[in-house]
């Protein structure tokens, strides 16, 4: 018997700069989803109390992105990339709220790639999981979810720089706690909101160079001023996410919960992923006696939002703790 466990992850600041080479900084949290199950015959076939038809996926399949059902497109995904040479019969179980925002996705992929075997670094897994992701979903996703479920570390928040691919651990101060509340607002348009972001922030570089060496005096070239919006938000939230990794390791968390009401301010105004929901529970959660900042987490367009809190300041979401990356085990 096979048991792989992948947690999910809460990004705390650095969103929509992993795919241009920026900084962020997620953590693994203690929820998560674990696959069970034996090796053998000619498919991989997994079923999940969560699911009403179970994932059939063939050995050889070619397009992940057109099996049935919708969750069997990331189990897809990964047998693409995993390519293993027996089936594997077992089941899915998870902690996560499924489509969320805690990466339920990226865990499954990680969850999945350990199950059937997968040999290599954390690295060398994330990347084999954002490919089967990007194969699944037609997003063209970063690293940082599958990274943070493949290489996350017990009571620390992840600094990873997304060009050098080195991940540093930040100890998460006791003292403080981090809440995720979920807005309700399913992630609708995320699919093409996404890829149109990333074009637009790709575009800039096409003019500037890459948007983690540009200064605000290039900031000037862009003509566009959406163009030079998209920018601004990457360039800032890179700034935003060193300064919040020092904060968090000298133990300032106000800092901190400024840098994520500056971060969701960006998002909201120069990137345009927010969504009058977000805004308004980010208020709402600022506003609480106790909250040191708040801020929209993830792509954006509905989902969670995180939040930066004395302990009990919050007696809604999930209370989050830092885990330990994904692992297997074999009995
Ligand atoms: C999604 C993607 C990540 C990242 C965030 C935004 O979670 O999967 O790679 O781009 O959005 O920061």
């Amino acid at each position: 018997m096979i048991r792989a466990v992948a947690p999910g992850r809460v990004n705390l600041i650095g969103d929509h700069t992993d795919y241009l080479g920026g900084l962020v900084l997620p953590m693994a949290i203690h929820l998560g989803t674990t696959v069970e199950g034996t090796p053998g015959g000619e498919t991989v076939s997994l079923t999940s109390a969560d699911e009403a038809v179970p994932a059939t996926v063939p050995l050889d399949v070619e397009d992940p992105a057109t099996v049935e059902p919708g969750w069997a497109r990331y189990v897809a995904g990964v047998v693409a990339e995993v390519r293993p040479t027996t089936g594997f019969t077992g089941t899915v179980s998870t902690t996560l709220p499924i489509g969320g925002g805690l990466s339920s996705s990226a865990a499954l992929e990680v969850a999945v790639a350990l199950a059937l075997g997968f040999e290599g670094t954390p690295l060398e897994l994330a990347e084999a999981c954002q490919r089967a992701e990007q194969r699944a979903s037609g997003v063209p996703s970063g690293i940082m979810d599958q990274l943070a479920s493949a290489a996350g570390v017990e009571g620390a928040a992840l600094l990873i720089d997304c060009r050098s691919m080195e991940v540093r651990p930040v100890a998460v101060p006791d003292d403080i706690e981090i809440v995720v509340v979920d807005s309700g607002e399913a992630r609708t348009l995320v699919g093409s909101a996404y890829a149109e972001r990333r074009g637009q922030a790709e575009m800039a570089e096409s003019v500037i160079g890459p948007l983690r060496d540009a200064t605000t005096l290039d900031l000037k070239k862009l003509q566009d001023p959406v163009t030079a919006a998209r920018a601004r938000h990457v360039m800032t939230e890179n700034a935003r996410v060193w300064a919040f990794a020092e904060a968090l390791s000298q133990g300032w968390p106000a800092e901190a919960g400024a840098l994520m009401a500056a971060s969701h301010a960006s998002l909201r105004d120069d990137y345009e992923v927010s969504t009058p929901t977000l805004d308004a529970l980010v208020g709402r959660l600022s506003a609480t006696p106790g909250v040191y900042g708040a801020r929209l987490t993830g792509a954006g367009f509905g989902g969670c939002v995180v939040a930066l809190t004395e302990p009990g300041a919050l007696t809604e979401g999930w209370k989050v703790r830092p885990a330990a990356a994904a692992q297997v085990a074999t009995s």
